[in-house]
């Protein structure tokens, strides 16, 4: 049992992955390439990949199709930042797979900088690391709430949980996701819809490539491998927790913020001397 949980359930049922028909977003990369590797391994029947980069789920549905051939791969061109497009994607799923078991919603970026950010740059990180979720739960929810049943997983951040200095938008964008997930999950679970949120810090993808390459300020409790993480999701899953916490210090965070909150706005502030103003200047990582 994870150390932030008691071992309290919110539903009869937790995911599965044997059998199941899966939908990861930001599925071609990262962590939502290692979510898909784990779902193979575990016998997922369906794995669809839902990406803006085609060349990535291409390569990535090869490798699937080769190393599990009892999988069925298959990729979704979409832009998660678009209603239609993820109405699309599920419509789709639906008609040619079948009921969706899992829904990871996992694309994100970062974006960086404190006040000078541009209006354009927080629509950008708004639609994609919030509006998303939003989308996909209004399109997938009531058939969750009609089958009694399904999985829904939000790739929000440590960010989310304890702020991340020299990224404002982020910041504030992944505290927008945890509040989102943590809604769905109560108000959900009473149709034994689980929802969990999964909060890492410095995970190694093409977004901590990014600035210094160890996660500025995310990478002081250390980088862990996009495997880790996804091990871990589904582990996780596995145990009905609502959160999924692959670096184990994030919960000694949270305690200290509960526990002493201006102590913890104090510690973020020697991180902010530390990180703050280098990172501030990394690019976004749009791929938009
Ligand atoms: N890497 C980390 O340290 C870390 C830590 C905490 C949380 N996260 C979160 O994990 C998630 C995955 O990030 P990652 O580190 O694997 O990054 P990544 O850049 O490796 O992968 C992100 C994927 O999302 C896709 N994507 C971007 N914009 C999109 C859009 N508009 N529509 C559809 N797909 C889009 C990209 O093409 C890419 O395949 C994000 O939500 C991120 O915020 C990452």
């Amino acid at each position: 049992m994870a150390a932030h949980s008691k071992g309290t359930k919110l539903t009869k049922n937790t995911f599965e992955p044997r059998g199941s028909i899966c939908v990861i977003t930001g599925g071609g990369n990262g962590i939502g390439k290692a979510i898909a590797l784990e779902l193979a391994k575990r016998k997922a029947s369906t794995i669809v990949l839902v990406d803006i980069d085609t060349k990535s789920t291409t390569s990535l549905v090869s490798q699937l199709q080769q190393s599990f051939p009892r999988t069925k791969a298959m990729a979704i061109k979409a832009n998660c930042c678009q209603e239609k497009d993820i109405r699309y994607v599920i419509n789709k799923v639906e008609h040619e797979c079948g009921p969706i078991d899992a829904f990871f919603v996992n694309a994100g970026i970062l974006s960086t900088g404190g006040l000078e950010v541009s209006e354009d740059e927080w629509e950008l990180i708004w639609k994609l690391n919030v509006m998303q979720i939003l989308y996909v739960a209004r399109h997938l929810m009531p058939r969750f709430v009609e089958r009694k049943r399904g999985a829904f997983v939000i790739t929000a951040s440590a960010a989310g949980l304890l702020s991340m200095p020299g990224a404002l938008p982020y910041a504030v964008t992944k505290h927008a996701a945890v509040a989102m997930a943590e809604w769905l999950a109560f108000t959900y679970a009473k149709n034994n819809i689980q929802v969990a949120c999964l909060c890492p810090q410095a995970v190694r993808t093409d977004m901590t490539a990014l600035g210094d390459g160890n996660g500025g300020p995310a990478g002081l409790d250390g980088m862990i491998e996009p495997a880790d993480a996804a091990r871990d999701t589904i582990e996780t899953l596995k145990t009905g927790s609502f959160l999924i916490l692959p670096h184990k210090q994030v919960y000694k965070h949270m305690n200290r913020k509960a526990k002493d909150y201006d102590g913890f706005l104090k510690a973020m502030m020697k991180i902010d001397s530390m990180f703050g103003e280098t990172f501030k200047n990394v690019p976004p990582n749009s791929r938009l």
